[in-house]
């Protein structure tokens, strides 16, 4: 008797192995999450982001060339805003020559090719560090999602080709559509995160935009009633198929390796394309294990963000995607 079929065939070798792979990563899949500070020559490390940079914008010209040459062709830009221009209505985040326009300007002349995509949410503006207008004890969901809509405007009239919504409110997506498609910018798309969590992974980058929830009587320091609560699976599928319905065109689940039963659920019911936001504590915890030299940075890197792509994801938000880029040559 012989083994009724050997598997071990297809993986002989090298050649067989990438012959009959199923998934294989592309320069394409990548959407690159950039950091904007103010000031002039500025690079500055985020502690908790090893090899992860905020760039003022003279310097970001430089950088998104860098990722053109290489093959990557969308960003997605967030801003850390200075302390003083924060309060509670995020009324910074409307300036018509904020950072965050500025930025998309800067982008688009650099490399008119370039996807730019802009991070909608009020948190890097709030003196809370919440996604919405606190009032009443509460994270006030329609007059947020009135504001994130004039927000989303301001950066279509900036040139953003996409605004991506991060902060969870219900209904902004509609909003903000409508918002859009009334002012002339019906090109403009919608990345909706649908299916964000309440994590335990996003604390590097509310380091690097200084953007965490303070302590305050008024509201809760986490972000437990806009954000998802990660015991569940059904509600990231009526999230999602809500937006979809509201206008979303590409929805968004996050984060990203602990979230791959919820990827593959979306994948499988979407008809848009579906990203993955593999998040800043996802990176930290690879870079930090890796600089005790207890886990093999590039192999781990490799095989997670391959492990994102198997599960369903169209697009991978990520702040690999040069290293990998860099591999993949
Ligand atoms: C803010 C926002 C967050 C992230 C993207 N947009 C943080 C948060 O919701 O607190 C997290 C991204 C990351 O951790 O890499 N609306």
């Amino acid at each position: 008797m012989f083994p009724l079929r050997r598997n071990r065939r297809l993986r002989t070798n090298e050649s067989i192995r990438s012959l009959v792979r199923e998934t294989v990563l592309s320069p394409n899949d990548f959407l690159v999450p950039l950091f904007v500070v103010e000031g002039k020559g500025v690079k500055e490390e985020i502690p908790s982001m090893p090899n992860y940079f905020r760039y003022s914008l003279d310097l970001l010209e430089q950088e998104v060339k860098e990722l053109w040459a290489m093959g990557l062709k969308s960003v997605l830009v967030f801003v850390k805003v200075p302390d003083n221009l924060k309060d509670n209505k995020g009324t910074e985040a409307l300036n018509a020559n904020g950072l965050m326009q500025r930025a998309v300007k800067t982008i688009k002349n650099a490399v008119p090719e370039m996807i730019v995509m802009t991070d909608v949410a009020l948190d890097p503006y709030s003196s809370f560090g919440h996604d919405g207008i606190i009032g009443h004890g509460q994270i006030l969901n329609d007059e947020t999602s009135a504001v994130l809509a004039q927000m989303a405007l301001s950066h279509a009239q900036a040139g953003a080709d996409f605004v991506a919504p991060s902060d969870m409110m219900d209904g902004r997506i509609l909003e903000m559509r409508e918002t859009l498609e009334n002012n002339g910018f019906f090109n403009t798309g919608i990345m909706s995160y649908s299916a964000k969590y309440a994590s335990a992974h996003y604390g590097p980058f509310r380091d690097a935009l200084n953007s965490a929830p303070v302590d305050m009587q008024e509201v809760p320091k986490d972000k437990k009633t806009y954000q998802m609560d990660y015991h569940n699976r059904t509600e990231a599928v009526r999230e999602t198929r809500m937006d979809i319905e509201e206008g979303a065109d590409i929805v968004m689940v996050k984060p990203g390796i602990a979230y791959l039963d919820i990827v593959r659920e979306i994948k499988n019911m979407s008809e848009v394309p579906v990203a993955v936001y593999q998040v800043s504590g996802e990176y930290a915890m690879i870079k930090a294990a890796a600089e005790r030299g207890w886990l093999d940075h590039d192999a781990i890197m490799l095989e997670q963000t391959t492990a994102i792509k198997r599960a369903g994801a169209d697009i991978i938000a990520s702040y690999f995607a040069k290293d990998i880029v860099k591999l993949l040559k």
